[in-house]
């Protein structure tokens, strides 16, 4: 049986990322995992060093997990396994009707009919890794770069006071698939086929950084977990890590 999670929540902070490190390097013993919640941040950290917008009304949460528990099979997926952990707490919370548009997007956002309403961001030190995620429940802030447009999972029919039982859902997910005792070769093909279930695949997506930002086509994921695409031009691609929206 699992010790309890900890779980910190605070009212307003700049980054749930730089309370869970203040937290992790205070932290005795440094293999315990920790939950980090707050309910609005003031400088809100995204992908590629974008501000996260971070208003009340939405949540925000950085999960501390210890560095070995990360076995070598499961690093190279810990992106999708993160996802995985996000839509399975967000899914039972939505009604029935409303949960086949949940969707994941490569490598790891929350989809809800189209729009973005989950983001996460990973950081690592030598001996813990961040996992921080931003859901939209209240607000869907604007997204002014051009990127993915965002949603909020209220108009999904999520309950306005379903915040915190989400955040721990996702933590206790993450610990649980993490936690799952499991031959690499079964890890790999456990989580390719859970999140090939919950993708979006009939969707072309633009790839930012490319010259007249080309739409593809998703296709499939290998082993790694980099993502196969089609081009315009029907050549096919692996993504490794790629801005797609
Ligand atoms: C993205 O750009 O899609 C990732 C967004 C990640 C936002 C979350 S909110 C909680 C945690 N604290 C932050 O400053 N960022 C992450």
């Amino acid at each position: 049986m699992p010790s309890p999670l900890r779980h910190v929540h605070f009212d307003t902070v700049t980054s749930t990322m730089d309370v869970a490190r203040e937290h992790a390097t205070r932290a005795q013993p440094s293999m315990s995992w920790q939950l980090i919640t707050a309910e609005r941040q003031t400088a809100g950290r995204g992908t590629r060093g974008r501000p996260w917008i971070s208003p009340p009304g939405n949540l925000y949460l950085t999960l501390i997990i210890p560095r070995a528990a990360l076995t070598p099979a499961r690093l190279g997926l810990f992106p999708l396994d993160t996802g995985l952990a996000v839509w399975d707490a967000a899914a039972p919370l939505l009604p029935p009707s409303s949960r086949a548009a949940l969707r994941l997007k490569w490598p790891n956002d929350l989809l809800w009919e189209g729009r973005k309403v989950a983001g996460m961001l990973l950081e690592a030190t030598a001996d813990h890794v961040f996992t921080g995620v931003g859901f939209n429940l209240m607000n869907a802030p604007d997204i002014a770069d051009g990127g993915t447009p965002g949603g909020r999972l209220a108009d999904a029919g999520l309950d306005e006071a379903a915040g915190l039982p989400l955040a721990k859902a996702f933590a206790e997910n993450l610990r649980t698939r993490l936690s799952a005792p499991a031959a690499p070769e079964t890890v790999a093909v456990n989580v390719l086929a859970a999140w090939r279930a919950r993708a979006q695949w009939d969707k072309y997506l633009r790839l930012r950084d490319r010259p007249g930002q080309p739409e593809v086509l998703p296709l499939d994921l290998n082993p790694d977990g980099h993502l196969l695409v089609r081009h315009p031009d029907g050549h096919q691609e692996w993504l490794v890590s790629e801005y797609l929206a």
